[in-house]
């Protein structure tokens, strides 16, 4: 996509949960042929030539901007004063007064597209100033204009008396006139040696400040047309506008939440998922990555078992609520004993218990090899297994696997894995195992009950860390690559 005033590419960025971001670059390149990708600690800037409607259709990504800047970090010299700092900081923000208006009308121009009816949409009420609802007779009706308490003029003759069917990007020049009109408010994230020197109420005094006299924008904080992020760190200085009210990780064929829909999306793309699959989640919960999974694969069939009634309530209201019904099936069962053939599936994906919300419904360290067990027998050769386990549960699998090969990429996930494994074996001695977490004692236990364990059937491919919010998770993929031993 290119700005039609000036052809120049359109640039975007995404922010991504903590080892989301190479799910999120694979994705782009995927889904909507990124290109000049930049890859950062939680976000990716981009350009596309795919359309907004299609941009916001990513799944990986946390949320979407408009890029306004990315520049060098801003240095500033040990015994700078106040005064010098802060000029320093406007330039380095504010740049050129036609460049933040390109940007702008662009904005406007991008939600148009996204919506390019309903000015008052939950997207758009700030775009052009005015708020609008349907009357009882679905009718719009303009509820505030955001200038001055009345209706701006060029504003009311677009929104009152313009052709509905007009999009946006008709009303640009009408648009234009009003620029000047615009309201804005800041938010801003700063680390490093520029937190130390700036708080980011000085960033925003500074830069607010700087676009009011520069461009003639108002501040306001409540209700403002655009909301300018700014991100100042120690390698870069980031500006974007929210081209999307709602994150693009809130899902609107999601009832009742589950795992974070960005990671469970994530454990879906490593299933390897052909048309005509069959994907089991033994410990399906509120079945979220069979919903992600299924959302993205319209050829494949998918089966949730839990053992918990009200999880399979919410699982099934889940499933009805995305239109799903036809593809995905959930049943009450353990994940001790699948009620399901040996060789019969051809991919497993499962978010084990842990953490503060399941951690004490089941010993889960004591039952891994027997879950392994089970869901191994039910893979096919060749099938796929991931996982989603805590720091302690992924050094206690990786215990119960003798990895015969090592390759490089197997090394460099087990040298990150081994620090999580030392730091948890501190752990475990400090704490025993009631909180969850696994013993020395646990994983001799677990290693003799392990020796015919089919899991020696698995071969481990990867490891991925993601954030789960407070705390990590460990995305472990495997493949079946002999028959189980019986
Ligand atoms: C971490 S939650 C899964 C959450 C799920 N990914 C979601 O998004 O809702 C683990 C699930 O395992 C289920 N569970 C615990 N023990 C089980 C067992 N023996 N067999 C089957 N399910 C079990 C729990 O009821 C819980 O729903």
């Amino acid at each position: 996509m290119a700005d039609s005033s000036n052809d120049v590419p359109v640039r975007f960025f995404c922010t991504a949960g903590n080892g989301m971001e190479s799910f999120l670059v694979d994705e782009l390149k995927r889904k909507v042929a990124a290109q000049d990708v930049i890859q950062l600690q939680g976000k990716v800037i981009f350009s596309s030539p795919a359309t907004i409607n299609n941009i916001i259709k990513l799944k990986s990504a946390e949320r979407l901007f408009l890029l306004l800047n990315y520049d060098t970090p801003l240095k500033l010299p040990t015994h700078i004063n106040q005064a010098k700092a802060c000029s320093l900081l406007l330039s380095k923000l504010t740049g050129e007064k036609n460049e933040l208006e390109r940007v702008a009308m662009l904005w406007i121009r991008l939600q148009g597209e996204l919506n390019p009816r309903a000015i008052d949409s939950e997207v758009l009420p700030s775009a052009v100033g005015v708020k609008r609802r349907k009357d009882n007779n679905g009718q719009s009706l303009v509820l505030r204009d955001k200038c001055h308490g009345e209706p701006c003029e060029s504003k009311r003759k677009i929104l009152e008396h313009g052709n509905p069917d007009e999009t946006a990007m008709d009303q640009q020049p009408k648009l234009q006139s009003s620029m000047d009109q615009i309201t804005f408010r800041i938010c801003c994230k700063c680390s490093g040696s520029v937190a130390r020197f700036f708080s980011t109420q000085d960033v925003s005094k500074v830069l607010g400040a700087g676009l009011t006299t520069l461009l003639g924008w108002r501040v306001d904080l409540k209700n403002p047309h655009l909301e300018i992020n700014v991100n100042l760190t120690d390698d870069y200085c980031l500006q974007g506008i929210p081209l999307t009210k709602f994150p693009l990780a809130n899902r609107d064929y999601v009832q009742s939440t589950g795992l974070r829909s960005t990671v469970a999306w994530a454990m879906a793309s490593l299933a390897q998922i052909q048309p005509e699959s069959l994907v089991v989640d033994p410990m399906c919960g509120v079945g979220t990555i069979l919903i992600e999974a299924a959302k993205e694969h319209n050829g494949a069939y998918f089966l949730g078992i839990d053992i918990n009634e009200e999880q399979l309530v919410k699982a099934n209201g889940n499933v009805a609520y995305a239109h799903l019904e036809d593809r995905i099936q959930v049943l009450k069962a353990s994940s001790l004993v699948l009620p399901l053939h040996s060789a019969s599936v051809d991919a497993v994906v499962c978010d084990l218990p842990f953490g503060r919300k399941f951690g004490t419904k089941m010993d889960a360290a004591i039952n891994l090899p027997l879950i392994l067990s089970e869901m191994t027998r039910v893979l096919r050769v060749g099938g796929i297994l991931v996982l989603l386990l805590s720091p302690q549960l992924s050094c206690l699998i990786k215990r119960l696997f003798i990895q015969e090969h090592t390759n490089s990429v197997e090394e460099k996930d087990s040298q990150t894995e081994q620090q999580d494994c030392q730091s948890d074996t501190t752990t475990f001695t400090k704490q025993g195992h009631n909180d969850g977490s696994a013993s020395t004692q646990d994983t001799e236990r677990l290693h003799g009950q392990s020796r015919s364990n089919p899991s020696f059937s698995l071969r481990h491919e990867k490891t991925f860390r993601v954030s789960l919010g407070a705390i990590d998770g460990l995305i472990h993929k495997y493949v079946k690559s002999s028959p189980c031993l019986e």
